[in-house]
């Protein structure tokens, strides 16, 4: 029997995910048809309860729900509740169990496909939203250096390192308090790319050999990619790969096979590139 899932969010439309999880199922041979549903700005716990009562099997969920997710679920794996939102959720008889595969996508694609590993690295994030809280704990799990979060609103930024400081010490602050320091790896998860902005960052902060790596994507290169460039970052990736590995992760999740990633990542970034 054909199992469904789909992708929540509103807009929708443009969603990659149900073609990339097409691909997921052909490649494993899993009997999965995933689709895009809207759901209305005020009416996503209905949309899940209808897509749950048509024997809907699971879902992810993408902006502006997630956060909505986390509160809709029954039960939360640790990593969920560590990034305050569900981007995954499983059905079953009795419960709506929900997970968060957006921070193992973006370690992933940083240390399997970019062959960067994090341990004993010096992390710059830049953001404060519910992008950046996603990855945090995910990040520390891979022993860097340091882990700084800089943000428009040093406040922001500061509360939030406050959240994992039991994990370990987060330095926090405004983009002008990184002036004088380096880092190996700088990741951005503002929302600034989306407004066609660049962030105001000091001069001098990619160490040699870093690697700048901006969480959004698109055609052609962000706007933090072209800043990144400028000032000598030496490796520069945007957010395909995340998209694709958090995917590959919420399949595993759901159907208990990895799929391969690599060719899936490859035939996007083609059709981006057109
Ligand atoms: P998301 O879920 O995508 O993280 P969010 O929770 O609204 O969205 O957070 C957006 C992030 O992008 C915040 O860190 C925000 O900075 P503030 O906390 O200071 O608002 C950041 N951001 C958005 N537009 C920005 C811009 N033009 N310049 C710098 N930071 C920006």
């Amino acid at each position: 029997m054909t199992d469904h899932y789909c992708v929540l969010g509103n807009p929708v439309a443009h969603s990659r995910s149900p073609a990339i999880h097409a691909q997921f199922a052909a490649q494993s041979g899993q009997d999965v048809v995933y689709e895009a549903l809207l759901a209305p700005l005020e009416g996503f716990a209905d949309t899940v309860h209808g897509f749950i009562a048509a024997g809907g099997k699971g879902a992810n969920v993408t902006v502006p729900f997630k956060e909505e997710a986390f509160r809709l679920s029954n039960r939360l794996s640790a990593r969920a509740e560590r990034a305050g939102a569900v981007n995954t959720l499983t059905f079953t008889a009795d419960e709506i169990a929900g997970d968060n595969t957006d921070g193992a996508g973006l370690v992933r694609d940083i240390e399997a496909n970019l062959g960067f590993p994090l341990a004993g690295k010096r992390i710059l994030l830049l953001g404060a939203g519910g992008a950046a809280r996603g990855v945090i704990a995910p990040l520390l799990a891979c022993k860097p250096a340091g882990l700084t979060i800089a943000n428009r609103s040093a406040d922001k930024a500061q509360a939030l390192a406050e959240q994992f400081s039991d994990i370990a010490a987060v330095d926090a602050g405004n983009f002008a308090k990184t002036a004088g320091s380096r880092f190996d790896v700088i990741i951005n998860a503002t929302s600034a790319s989306l407004a066609g902005e660049a962030l105001p960052l000091p001069a001098g902060i990619f160490a040699p050999g870093s690697l700048a790596y901006d969480m959004m994507y698109g055609k052609g290169e962000t706007p933090f990619l072209a800043l990144a460039r400028a000032q000598g970052a030496a490796h520069l990736a945007d957010g395909l790969g995340m998209l694709v590995e958090q995917a590959a992760e919420a399949f595993l999740v759901w159907r208990g096979v990895r799929p391969d990633s690599r060719p899936v990542l490859a035939a996007l970034r083609t059709q981006l590139a057109a």
